[in-house]
């Protein structure tokens, strides 16, 4: 086996390690079938979001990255994660979780003897394209039948140590988590097994075959394979990752904060590059979904979730949630909560507004204070500054909707749309009953409630003409002499 793999070509933008005229790219075997008892959770272990990316995507993403053509996941029968895998990510079911030597096994018929198998625990989501890429050139260079990734831990509690003979090299790997398997001497090791293989892919199925369960758990262990391997005459080799993060393992909610913290970091980081200015990372949630134009501001204790697009030059926050939203060039958005909503360029929003699924701001516009918006457009240069509820309403362009609007769109049954035209006057406190509409350049009277339509040009008056009593205060000051 020959082989020769070429650096990331970013300037290409081709983002593939292998270079497919010389070598088949590996074969990646996830391992994702664990019943995970440690998150204690009726919802896959692998499954667990971070940063907003169900954990299995994270090194599913790196794997990708780093050239992979075939990727299989090795699920159990309850089948949860087929519905957030990619089209073309094949899946293998593992019948019973017999241990992560029997996982492999249970994917055997998608080993290339003639190609390297690549096989990553689906609980390591810090992995990166770059640690994939670098083990696999190992691999290759070498000429080893088996390269495993390892990394030296401060505190190595719960992973596998890395065994060595008397000349140093690796003979195998001590599962720690059951008492009887370690012996005290091998707990004091510090180099663990990181989760992460490159096999040459014939002699892996030769040595899945021959894999026993000799341990206090009774598994077939994969890196068992490797005195198999050693057995057979082959060489098996570690591999030291740069950064131990990289390999962090998820085991319990303990483990996901700690590797959620780290991931957020990476992804602010990326922002900071990019050229956002993210004031206080450390109160800033932003998902792995979002993305943000250069010279944006992100004002402290924002979160930024789901898919969400922020354009160039907005101010967002202090204090502001915006999910699933698209926001343009030159947005601000001050202690405000959205969600699934549009935004075009130089909206500003807040402070205190609601804006929710549907709510779509054309250029210009803006909701101001304690106001809530959802399923309606406003047009461009119209402003909705205060204390008003507008619901499924379309509101033309440079309207101006005063204090108090509130748009009655349902009737217990049905909502209804209310349609205001361009350059409408609507005074504080009107309320439209919809189904109605006002055209362009018309006016409401302060307080009324608009339940008939109002041509163009025309003031709607829809309210109770005022009386005035004379002389009420005295009527009252005389009524409480006689009755006192
Ligand atoms: C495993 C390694 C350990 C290493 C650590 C790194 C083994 C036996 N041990 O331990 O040496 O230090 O990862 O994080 O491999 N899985 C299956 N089917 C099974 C069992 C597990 O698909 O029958 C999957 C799990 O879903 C998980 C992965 O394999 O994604 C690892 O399993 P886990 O139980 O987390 O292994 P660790 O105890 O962490
Ligand atoms: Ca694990």
């Amino acid at each position: 086996m020959c082989c020769h793999y070429t650096t990331p070509d970013r300037r290409s933008g081709a983002g593939r390690y292998y270079d497919a005229r010389r070598m088949p790219a590996p074969t990646v075997i996830m391992l994702a079938a664990g019943e995970g008892t440690r998150m204690r959770s009726a919802v896959p272990k692998v499954l667990h979001p971070i940063c907003g990316r169900p954990m299995l995507l994270w090194p599913l993403h790196a794997v990708r990255a780093a050239g992979a053509e075939r990727v299989v996941v090795v699920d159990n029968p309850r089948r949860r994660l087929a519905d957030i895998l990619p089209e073309d990510v094949e899946v293998a079911i593992q019948a019973e979780p017999l241990g992560t030597g029997d996982a492999v096994a249970a994917a055997a018929e998608h080993v290339r003897r003639d190609a390297p198998v690549l096989v990553i625990n689906g609980d390591m989501p810090l992995i990166t394209a770059d640690a994939i890429a670098a083990l696999v050139a190992a691999h290759a260079s070498a000429g080893a039948a088996a390269t495993l990734a390892s990394m030296e831990l401060a505190d190595p509690s719960g992973y596998g140590r890395v065994l060595r003979g008397a000349d140093g090299n690796v003979i195998g790997v001590v599962e720690t988590k059951e008492e009887g398997d370690p012996t005290a001497e091998q707990l004091a090791v510090r180099e663990v097994n990181a989760g992460l293989y490159a096999f040459d892919g014939g002699a892996l199925l030769d040595a899945l075959g021959a894999l026993g369960a000799d341990n206090a758990k009774g598994e077939r262990y994969l890196p068992d394979v490797l005195p198999v391997l050693l057995e057979a005459g082959l060489a098996v080799q570690a591999h030291a990752l740069a950064d131990p993060d990289l390999a962090l393992g998820v085991n319990d909610r303990v483990d996901l904060a700690r590797v959620t913290r780290l991931a957020q970091r990476r992804l602010h980081a990326a922002h900071q590059r990019a050229g956002v200015t993210i004031v206080d990372p450390e109160s800033t949630l932003i998902e792995a979904g979002v993305t943000i134009g250069a010279d944006t501001v992100i004002e402290p204790s924002c979160f930024l979730r789901g898919e969400t697009a922020i354009g160039a030059g907005c101010v967002i926050g202090p204090l502001s949630t915006v999910i699933d939203c698209r926001l343009g060039d030159g947005v601000r958005v001050l202690h405000s909560y959205l969600e699934g909503a549009d935004a075009a360029e130089g909206v500003t929003i807040g402070p205190f507004a609601y804006l929710r699924p549907g709510a779509d701001l054309r250029a210009g516009a803006k909701a101001g204070t304690f106001v809530e918006i959802k399923n309606a457009v406003v047009g461009a240069g119209s402003k909705v500054p205060h204390l008003s509820y507008v619901g499924d309403a379309d509101i033309g362009t440079h309207t101006n909707l005063g204090a108090g609007t509130i748009t009655a769109n349902y009737d217990g049954r049905a909502k209804h749309r209310t349609r205001i035209g361009d350059r409408v006057r609507v005074s504080v406190d009107t309320a439209f009953v919809a189904p109605v509409s006002v055209g362009d350049d018309a006016y409401t009277a302060a307080g009324s409630v608009i339940t008939d339509d109002v041509p163009p040009g025309a003031l709607g008056v829809a309210r109770e003409r005022q009386r005035n009593v004379e002389g009420y205060a005295e009527r009252v000051a005389r009524r409480s002499e006689r009755e006192p």
